[in-house]
Formats: structure tokens, C-alpha cells, sequence
């Protein structure tokens, strides 16, 4: 069974504060987070095809960055771009990687496609979450001068969702059968549409780069790393 993976690399990245958009920004020594992250999916070795998908005006800069993948232009939600790769792919399995995760080790692209592999219709990497979480009621008040506590949720039972995710080719296409369908990630769209998903282990270094704080540790990671 042939595997691609659909790297959505579109985002604005405006929570990260730079002057480009987030997979187009520098770790250091002049790499970008998107060839971090196609360089690890080329590395883990399942892929038969790699889709990258980004901003309309820097397909081109994509091309020359990454030119081991197919590159084609996003949407203005996640969902829409991750919808413009799967048209780009024809593969048995698809995974979709969030190109803000460039260290994802291979070993949980192996795990996303083994249990694929074995039969699961979709699978998403998870990690037990270390903080305790409280449900708020955000209308009890400004987020500056507090919010009432609901509830304290139960954490054993919940698990912090990372990427790549993995779907048969049918079952993500029934995923994203709806074009309206927005989700934060393509397994919400999944359990929407009723299709069971199942969790592996997920890794710490599978972190998303979001903040200006992630954006240190990222550049940390490559100095201690790079030769
Ligand atoms: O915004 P967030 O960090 O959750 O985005 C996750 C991933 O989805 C990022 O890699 C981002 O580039 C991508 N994305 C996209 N198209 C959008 C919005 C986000 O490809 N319109």
C-alpha cells in the first residue's frame, strides 16, 4: 500500500509574530521549519509522495525549499488546505503532517502507519498531558481579570493530540466529504463522520511550534543538534 503524506504549511502564523509565514521561518543557519519538516518525513522513510501546501504567493519559494515534494497552494482554513493536498495525492494511505511539528522522530510515523496498516480507519499520535486541566466558563469574565472554574476534568483519560495523522485514503476523503467541515485537526472531522479513531504513543520533540516560546525551544533544539 503506497503512503503520501500532506504537509499543511498554509497558516498565517500570527501567534508566532514573524515577518513571514510559520513554515517559511528561519530555525537557524538559513532553514526553514518546512525543510525541518519534510527533510524528517523524507528521514522516516514511509513516504511514497510528499504534498507540501502553502500560501498561493510562495509556491514558487516552496519549490525551490523543498523540491522533493509536490507543492500546491492552501486555503484560508487548516481544513481547506489539508483538502487541496489530499486532490494532490492518489495514495492508499494518506498521513497529514502539520508542518509546524518539524522534529517529529520517525518512529511515530511508524507507529501512525503500522496501525494503519493493521487495519485502523484513523490514528493519531498522543501523549498524556502532565498539567490538570479545569473546564472555565469564558462569558464568567475577561480573560485579563478571570474566568470561573466548571469543573476539574479528569486527565488520565485525555490525551494532548499531535500529527502526522493517519487515514486510509477512503476514510479521510469521507472525513472531508463535508467542504464546510472545519476542525483543528482532520481526526475531529473523522469522528464527526463517525469514523472510530485510535491513539499511539505520540513523542515530546512531535511539538507544534505556535508561540514566540516555542519558537526558542525549536531554535534550541537545532543548535544542540545541528553538527
Ligand atoms: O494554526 P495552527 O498552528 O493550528 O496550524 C496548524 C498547521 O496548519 C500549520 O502547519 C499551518 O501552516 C497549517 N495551516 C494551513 N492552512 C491554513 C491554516 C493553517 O495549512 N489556512
Amino acid at each position: 500500500m503506497t503512503v503520501s503524506v500532506v504537509v499543511p504549511a498554509a497558516g498565517s502564523g500570527t501567534r508566532l509574530g514573524e515577518a513571514v509565514p510559520k513554515a517559511f521561518v528561519d530555525l537557524g543557519g538559513g532553514t526553514t521549519i518546512l525543510e525541518h519538516c519534510v527533510d524528517g518525513i523524507l528521514r522516516a522513510g514511509v513516504a511514497d509522495t510528499v504534498v507540501v501546501v502553502v500560501p498561493v504567493h510562495l509556491i514558487d519559494e516552496a519549490k525551490r525549499l523543498v523540491p522533493a515534494a509536490t507543492v500546491v497552494a492552501g486555503g484560508s482554513h487548516r481544513s481547506e488546505s489539508v483538502r487541496a493536498g489530499i486532490a494532490g495525492t492518489d495514495s492508499d494511505i494518506v498521513l497529514v503532517h502539520d508542518a509546524a511539528r518539524p522534529f517529529t522522530p520517525p518512529d511515530v510515523f511508524h507507529r501512525v502507519v503500522d496501525a494503519v496498516r493493521h487495519g485502523h480507519l484513523a490514528v493519531v499520535p498522543g501523549l498524556p498531558v502532565a498539567d490538570t486541566l479545569k473546564e472555565v466558563d469564558p462569558a464568567s469574565a475577561g480573560h485579563d481579570t478571570g474566568e470561573a472554574v466548571i469543573r476539574t476534568v479528569d486527565r488520565e483519560r485525555l490525551r494532548a493530540i499531535q500529527t502526522p495523522q493517519g487515514f486510509t485514503r477512503a476514510a479521510l476523503m469521507q472525513a472531508h466529504a463535508d467542504a464546510s467541515g472545519l476542525a483543528t485537526d482532520d481526526a475531529g472531522l473523522a469522528e464527526r463522520a463517525g469514523i472510530p479513531v485510535h491513539v499511539v504513543a505520540g513523542d515530546p520533540l512531535a511539538m507544534k511550534i505556535t508561540t514566540p516560546w516555542d519558537l526558542r525551544i525549536a531554535r534550541d533544539v537545532v543548535a544542540e543538534t545541528s553538527p
